[in-house]
């Protein structure tokens, strides 16, 4: 091939490098989401330990292609490996073999494989404009959102979040109505179920296998779960807080759900926000965080939120984006909380 001009070979060179370092990492994530479906991950993260033919004959699985895995997971400096044969360390466990734990990432294994197995459905679905609906990602993904979440919802949602509005806290502990939208498999419903049996939480989603998965893993009894969309919030019981966790987003016109929240709350309620945290580098690119929110929503958040029509905001849309859709939906107040963490911000709304 004759390129059409001459080109800075050593530029060429340069970004050759950086991008076999992209496509490094996106193999590497491939054998991690394999890794973690065999079960390797989670064993690994819980003590397993010994050379490729003890580890496969513990997982009962072929030694070869164990084998495999363990050399690139150790190649890659995920696991280590010496004379006495693989092991991972508790900092990775914390990150990869442990669902439980706060560091957790292993839900990106599942979401990951499910949104770029449809490659094919979101080129037609992007160059059509219809979108790939959010059931065409299967259960993975909603597993995979499950699992990213879960361990937050779980351990920071009713004892770091929630106590920065000490005031919407007393609410809860009294005993009030607070709706969940967009709920997914339920994890914060069944954490602010638990921590405030006088409260009534309820978790909506239009999606069903998500309150399928929300009903079977919490039976609190003041917990409830209805497949239903934020659209039915104007018409129903007012909430003293409404909580929507990485849902904006997904919606293909955020400000008309802003606007039924809205009209969906109790005199002096409250919506908490959790969206994706969009930030820049001294350079003023975006930072790595940004840029994988910025690449899940590619592939996933705006093409099932164009798939139920409208042209969606996708999820690099950031504090400014959700500061006016804040604005437009008629609210006098939004404060983002003093919450430190490295992917999402949360913001207080209200008025
Ligand atoms: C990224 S997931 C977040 C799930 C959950 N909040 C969590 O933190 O794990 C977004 C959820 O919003 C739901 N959703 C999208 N549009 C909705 C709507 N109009 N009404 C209710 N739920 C909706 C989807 O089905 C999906 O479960």
């Amino acid at each position: 091939m004759t390129p059409s001009q001459p080109i800075d070979r050593a530029a060429a060179r340069a970004f050759l490098d950086e991008t076999t370092n992209t496509l490094r990492h996106a193999a590497v994530a491939g054998v991690l989401s394999v890794a973690d479906r065999m079960g390797l991950l989670s064993e690994l993260g819980q003590g397993l330990s010994g050379t490729a033919s003890e580890i496969a004959s513990a997982l009962g699985v072929d030694e070869r292609f164990t084998t495999e895995v363990l050399r690139t997971l150790a190649a890659a400096g995920v696991i280590d490996h010496d004379t006495s044969g693989y092991s991972m360390t508790p900092e990775h466990a914390a990150v990869l073999g442990d669902d439980t734990s706060p560091y957790s990432l292993a839900g990106w294994l599942d979401m990951l494989p499910a949104a770029v197995g449809l490659t094919g459905e979101l080129a037609e679905g992007g160059a059509t404009g219809a979108g790939v609906p959010f059931d065409a990602y299967g259960p993975a993904m909603v597993r995979g959102i499950d699992r990213a979440n879960r361990p937050s919802m779980t351990i920071l949602l009713t004892r770091r979040w929630l106590p920065t509005m000490p005031d919407v806290v007393d609410r809860l502990d009294a005993g009030v109505r607070a709706v969940d939208v967009g709920c997914g498999s339920g994890a914060a419903v069944h954490a602010m179920a638990a921590a405030y049996p006088n409260s009534t939480i309820v978790g909506i989603d239009i999606s069903e296998t998500s309150i399928e998965r929300a009903r079977a893993s919490c039976d609190l009894p003041n917990a409830h779960f209805e497949i239903a969309s934020i659209s039915s919030l104007a018409t129903g019981e007012p909430a003293d807080l409404i909580t929507a966790f990485d849902v904006l987003h997904d919606i293909p016109d955020p400000t008309a759900a802003l606007k039924d929240m809205r009209a969906g709350l109790a005199d002096g309620g409250v919506v908490l926000a959790m969206e994706p945290r969009i930030e820049r580098d001294d350079s003023g690119a975006l930072d790595d965080v940004a840029v994988l929110n910025l690449a899940i929503s590619t592939l996933h958040c705006l093409p099932q939120a164009i798939a139920t029509g409208g042209t969606g905001v996708g999820a690099a849309w950031g504090a400014d984006g959700l500061t006016r859709a804040v604005r437009d939906a008629g609210f006098a107040e939004c404060e983002e909380l003093p919450i430190e963490n490295p992917f999402s911000a949360f913001y207080r709304i209200s008025g």
